[in-house]
């Protein structure tokens, strides 16, 4: 497998905590390599345009709302199948049914508040690199 780069995301929930950096330890323990990242603070509208894929869902509102009341740290993560270990590293998306060890069975509260997100596919990896890193800030 080669090596890959996958988006990360330390939610507000975690960020409120000061659990960026115990969240930051468990991602490196798991193999992968923290290779961009910066805390920053959503605007609504950069939320909405981030999730605008679950628009029609229920808990888009609640979702976006929630991306915005804290800061964030937005991450690019590289290693070895780095999208899969990722996922496997975050645990399920509702605490209740994650794996011990996982960060979300760690330290996530809820399924809306569930500590960090990780893209899915490599396409979204991209997209979502894209998103939120210039092509200067990510060192080769
Ligand atoms: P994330 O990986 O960031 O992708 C979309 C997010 O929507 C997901 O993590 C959850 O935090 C959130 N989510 C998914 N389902 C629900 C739900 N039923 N209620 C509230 N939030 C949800």
């Amino acid at each position: 497998m080669a090596i890959e780069r996958t988006f990360s995301i330390v939610k507000p929930d975690a960020t409120k905590r000061n659990l960026t950096g115990a969240i930051c330890a468990m991602l490196e323990a798991g193999g992968l390599r923290i290779v961009a990242q910066k805390r920053i603070q959503l605007t609504l509208a950069q939320a909405q345009a981030f999730y605008a894929v679950h628009a029609e869902r229920p808990f888009y509102d609640e979702l976006c709302e929630f991306m915005v009341s804290e800061p964030i740290v937005v991450q690019v993560l590289e290693g070895e199948n780095a999208i899969l270990r990722n996922r496997e590293i975050m645990g399920a998306t509702n605490p209740a049914d994650a794996d011990a060890g996982t960060i979300r069975k760690e330290h996530a509260l809820s399924l809306g508040e569930n500590s960090i997100h990780g893209s899915d596919a490599p396409e979204t990896a991209a997209e979502e690199i894209a998103y939120f890193f210039s092509g200067l800030e990510l060192v080769g």
